[in-house]
Order: structure tokens, then sequence, then C-alpha cells
């Protein structure tokens, strides 16, 4: 008998002796950090996933994933432990899972509406081979309602079973910042949990309590434990958004957004975020299309949360127009000069660049055919060139010799502890930095004769 269909007893001793095997459908830069938190509490785990050459490595304990801490350690220790394998066959490991994690992405397609084929897909092979006693859980941010009208008919269908009698069937969000998951899941914050019926979301808090140490908040229903992601994600898009805003207000009237920011966040109600060249990452500027696609079905116009996008994503534009005006003053055009973006992943310290601004800045740097070189620590030639098809430095301080106009996308340290006057030894004088991350705190726009600092929101 599988675990969900075990009595509270048998159920209590399973997770006592960390006897069930969890079965992780995509190992990516999330679904590798939650396979390692549960190798770690004791379990046995069979990562899926449908890129071979990832599957190949895994299996051999040999996995790579840059800046985020402890990942490849574990992964190898649950190789020699045997407690870990990899494999590109769902079927293989579902029959052998009592919990099944799904950890895929969910995006959106060109008219901003949410493709769930991928995991409607993936709900087939599943229900095809489900057994009584098994529990899914979907961690991946889902548009709210969708483990119960969309995944449990299919599942249901499938597999000839009844959810929440024959299986369990749930979702739990991953609430994790990456370069930290481990320490998120299992330290920092209780998980959220919501069954599509009582018996789901009790079986899923008993096995989460195994391992997180805040505990689990469990919610009402699946669609509740949905909404808290897709909720968190929507208020910090639109707070991205009145900041990016006000900065551009500030610009206008000559004031300094940092100097008010500081001043209105010195008490407890003011809490503006950093402005900044657009959002980034697939989580929050997927989800607000998530929830007005929810909004529509019920006929409500989510007006703010547009407008929110709409603004998040006028700002690649408007750092460009600053470049603009900044190279006009020295008598020089963006097209012909050399500009070098200093930054592709959407956020400091990680090689993350799913909807990151950078790619929409050096998409209109080269409708206008500017020369562009992009520098990323974190990133090789090969990869760039690929993908982005665009000339690529590694090391900054040589991507910056002779720039007549450096944009600063992201704040990575290697950055951060570069000093302007080192800057000004490598770049063509004068020259323009467009600092889109603060990364050098200036009162104001500063104009030397070596150069000029542009900042959003001075
Ligand atoms: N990355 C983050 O910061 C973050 C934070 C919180 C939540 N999330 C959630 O996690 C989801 C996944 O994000 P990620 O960063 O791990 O994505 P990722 O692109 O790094 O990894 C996804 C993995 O899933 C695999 N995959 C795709 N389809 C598959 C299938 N049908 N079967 C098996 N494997 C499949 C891919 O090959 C890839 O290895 C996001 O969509 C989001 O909902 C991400």
């Amino acid at each position: 008998m599988k675990y969900f269909l075990m009595n509270q007893q048998e159920a209590e001793e399973v997770l006592a002796e960390k006897s069930l095997t969890i079965a992780v459908i995509g190992q990516g830069r999330m679904g590798l950090p939650i396979s390692v938190v549960f190798l770690e509490a004791g379990y046995k785990v069979i990562g899926v996933d449908v890129n071979p050459l990832l599957v190949e490595k895994a299996t051999k304990g040999e996995i790579q994933l840059v800046g985020e801490p402890g990942v490849e350690e574990g992964i190898k220790k649950g190789v020699t432990e045997g407690r870990y394998f990899c494999t590109l066959s769902h079927e293989d490991a579902i029959k052998q899972a009592d919990i099944i994690i799904i950890i895929i992405p969910l995006i959106v397609d060109e008219d901003k509406k949410p493709d769930l084929t991928p995991l409607t897909n993936l709900m087939d092979q599943i229900g095809s081979v489900l057994e009584k006693g098994q529990i899914v859980i979907t961690e991946t941010t889902l548009p709210i309602g969708t483990s119960e009208e969309i995944f449990k008919p299919i599942l249901e269908e499938k597999s000839g079973l009844t959810a929440g009698n024959d299986f369990g069937l749930g979702f739990s969000p991953e609430r994790t910042y990456s370069g930290r998951v481990i320490e998120d899941v299992t330290v920092r914050y209780p998980k959220i949990v919501g069954g599509i019926n009582r018996k789901s979301t009790e079986r899923m808090a008993m096995f989460y309590e195994t391992f997180v140490q805040k505990g689990t908040i469990k919610m009402s229903s699946a669609k509740a434990a949905e909404a808290v992601k897709v909720f968190k994600g929507v208020y910090r898009d639109i707070n991205i958004a009145i900041a990016n805003e006000f900065a551009k207000l500030s610009e206008g009237m000559k004031l300094n957004f940092y100097e008010i920011r500081d001043a209105v966040n010195s008490e407890p109600f003011g809490n503006i975020m950093l402005p900044g060249a657009g959002v980034g990452g697939h989580c929050i500027p997927v989800y607000p299309h998530f929830l007005i696609e929810n909004a529509s079905k019920i006929g409500l116009d989510l007006n703010l949360v547009k407008t929110g996008r709409v603004t998040n994503a006028s700002m690649a534009k408007h750092v460009i127009e600053k470049a603009e005006k900044g190279l006009a003053l020295f008598h020089r055009k963006l097209s012909d000069s050399k500009i070098v973006i200093l930054g592709l992943a959407y956020r400091g310290n990680v090689k993350e660049h799913r909807y990151s601004p950078s790619l929409e800045i050096i998409k209109l740097l080269k409708k206008i055919k500017a020369n562009v070189i992009l520098n990323d620590p974190f990133y090789e030639e090969e990869e760039i060139e690929k993908e982005i098809g665009i000339k690529f430095q590694k090391d900054t301080k040589t991507s910056l010799e002779k720039a007549d106009c450096i944009i600063i996308l992201t704040d990575h340290d290697e950055y951060k502890n570069m000093s302007l006057e080192e800057v000004d030894q490598l770049a063509r004088k004068p020259y323009v930095i467009v600092d889109t991350r603060n990364i050098w705190k200036k009162d104001k726009q500063e104009f030397t004769e070596n150069r000029l600092l542009l900042k959003i929101g001075i």
C-alpha cells in the first residue's frame, strides 16, 4: 500500500523511517536543489528530465549548477549512497514513486497567455501509469485553479482513479530565491500546502513537515495555495512599477529618487523598492499574465496589474534613451559608438537570464545596428553566440577597453567591486555610463571631464 492510502500510524512510520521514494520531474535550477532537500531529509529520489545530457551527468553525480550552494555535493552524495538516480523515463520513475513532485517551467506564449501544454502533456503521462496511494504535488507556479480544474480531470480520466480518494493531489509553491534554494526551503519560510481535498492537504503537510523547520501553512484548497504564489509575484511586479514611475518622475523634476526613497523607507509603512531596467526571471514578469487570464475568465479587468507590466517593460527603452541623450552631449550617436552591456543575468550573482531586461535592451540596440559587446562573467562565449547572437567578452576589463558607453544592467559582485577610476582607465574618454543598478552611489548625475554617470531616478 502506498503513502496516500496508509492509515495514520503507517504513514507516520514510513515518514519516520524515510522509506518513501520521491520522483522529482524537472531537474533544473529548482528541481535539483529540491531533490537535494529530499535526499538530505533521508528519502530516495528519482530525478526525471527531458535533457539527455543533464540526465547522464546527474546519474553520475557530475551535475554543475553555478551559484546554488550545496546542490553539486548533495547530488553526488545521493548517487554515492545509492539514493539518487536520474532518468529520461517518466514511466519508470512514476511507477517507483510514492510522491510525485512536478517542477518544470510554465511560461507564457506570444499572446502572453499561460501555455499549459507541457504540463497537461505531463499529466497525461502521469495519469497513464498512476497507481492507487500515490500523491501528485505540483511545485511549479500555476494560474489559480489549475490543479483542480485542469490537472484533476486529466489524471482521473487517464488513470480511472478518483483524486482525493484513490490518489492525492495538491499544490505547494517553491517560495525560493535562486542562489539559496536549499536554505529557503528548509530553514527560511513555512511551506504552503493546498490539496484538492483535506486528506491530500494533510498528507502533503505531514511529508513536508519532516524537513521544513518552519512547518507548513495548510491552505483551505489547492486554489488558495496557487493564489499565494501568484499574488506575491504580482504584488512585487506592481511595487517595482511604482518605483520605476517615481524614478522617472524624479528624473524629470530634477530630484534624487534614492534620497527620497531612503527618507520614505525610514518609517515602517514605507517600503519603496528599487527602480531599474525592468523585471526579469521566469517568475515576476510572467505571473501577472496568469492573474490577468484568471480575471478575464470571470469578466474582471485587472487594470493595475496590466499597467504595472507596461511600466516595467517600458524601462528598457528608457535606459536606451538615457544612453542616447548622454552620448549626444559628447556629439556622438548610439549607432557609431562602442556600447558595452555589463550583465545578461536578470539578477546579481546568478546565471539566469530568462526575460532579463538585458535581452530587450540588446534587441533594441541591434535594431539600430549599434556596435554592442556583452559581458557577463557567469557565461561562456559559445552559450551567448549560439543563443543571443551578439559579440561577447567574458573578461570584464577587456570588454570595457575603449568603450564609448557602458550600460550596467546586473549588480554582479565583480562589477560592484570595480571603482569608477578603474573604469576611467579603460574606456574611451569622455564616455557615458548608465548605471541602472545604482552600483556607484552618487548623490547626483555626475559629469566630469572623463565621463558622464547617469542613473535611473536621478
Ligand atoms: N528559478 C526560480 O528562481 C524559481 C523560483 C521559484 C519558483 N520557480 C518555479 O520553478 C519552475 C521551474 O523553474 P526552474 O528554474 O527549475 O526551470 P529550469 O528551466 O531551470 O528547469 C526546468 C527543467 O525541467 C526540464 N523539463 C521540462 N519539461 C520537462 C518534462 N516534461 N519532463 C521532465 N523534465 C522536464 C527541463 O529540461 C529543465 O531541466 C518555474 O517555472 C517556477 O514556477 C522558479
